[in-house]
Parts: structure tokens; sequence; C-alpha cells
């Protein structure tokens, strides 16, 4: 999942960021393919939540610093971090094989429709240009 999929913006701090949550998530799939219990995928989905909350602060932070407006794209953060605490609540509850490969792939589609859509679309707000070929047009 994490390479070409994930859009670039060329500030290193969200980048990596980004990078970095894709191989939480990959890791989790990993986890999940391999017949992890559910103590472990719990564990690896808490990671997931705690670096999407790390990289959130971050990307908000170089959105401010760059005069942007963050408001909204705050809400949009919060409203993705209380599904992820839905479904940890939800697995530690009752969980099953079927049912932890839904999350996986809600996850997945979360995060790359987030930063597909949402978060790309302030990258042309952030100076200096992103390079990447990628974003053009
Ligand atoms: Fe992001
Ligand atoms: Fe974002």
């Amino acid at each position: 999942m994490a390479g070409p999929d994930v859009p670039l913006c060329g500030i290193r701090e969200v980048d990596a960021g980004h990078l970095d949550l894709h191989r939480r998530i990959d890791t989790f799939g990993r986890l999940w393919k391999l017949g992890a219990d559910d103590a472990a995928l719990l564990d690896s989905l808490k990671e997931v939540r705690e670096a999407a909350r790390g990289h959130f602060e971050v990307e908000v932070a170089v959105l401010s610093g760059y005069g942007v407006p963050a408001r909204h794209h705050r809400q949009i953060h919060d409203a993705i971090l209380e599904k992820l605490d839905a479904m940890l609540d939800e697995m530690a509850e009752k969980s099953n094989h079927q049912r932890w490969f839904a999350v996986l792939d809600d996850v997945e589609q979360i995060f790359l429709d987030h930063e597909v859509m949402e978060d790309r679309a302030f990258y042309a707000l952030l100076t200096p240009p992103p390079e990447d070929g990628r974003l053009a047009g």
C-alpha cells in the first residue's frame, strides 16, 4: 500500500507521516493474513490510531504555519479518529477473522480517501510546490 498510491506534497514531515501511517497499516494487514490473534490485531490497530493522531497534529501545524485555515481539516481528522475509536471499541468487544478483514479494508480506504482528496486539496497552497509529477494537473 505505501508507495505509489500515497500522494506526496514535498513537505518532509507530512510525507514521512503518510508513509509511516501506511507502513503501519501494511503491518496490520500482514498480521491479519498471518492469522494473528485479537490482542495482536487490536494492538496493531491502536498503533495505526496513534500514528494518525500524531500525523494529524503535524499536518495541522504545517497548515497553520503556511497560514492555511485548518479548522475544517482538523474536524475531518477528529472524525477519522472517532471512527477508529469506534472500531477499536467494537473489536475489543467482539471480533472474528472476517470482521477484522472488513476493518482492515475500511482503514485502508479511510486513509487513502483522506490523503487523495482532502489532504491533496491543500497541497497546492503549500510552497515550495511539490516536485512530484503525480500532482501535476
Ligand atoms: Fe495526512
Ligand atoms: Fe489530513
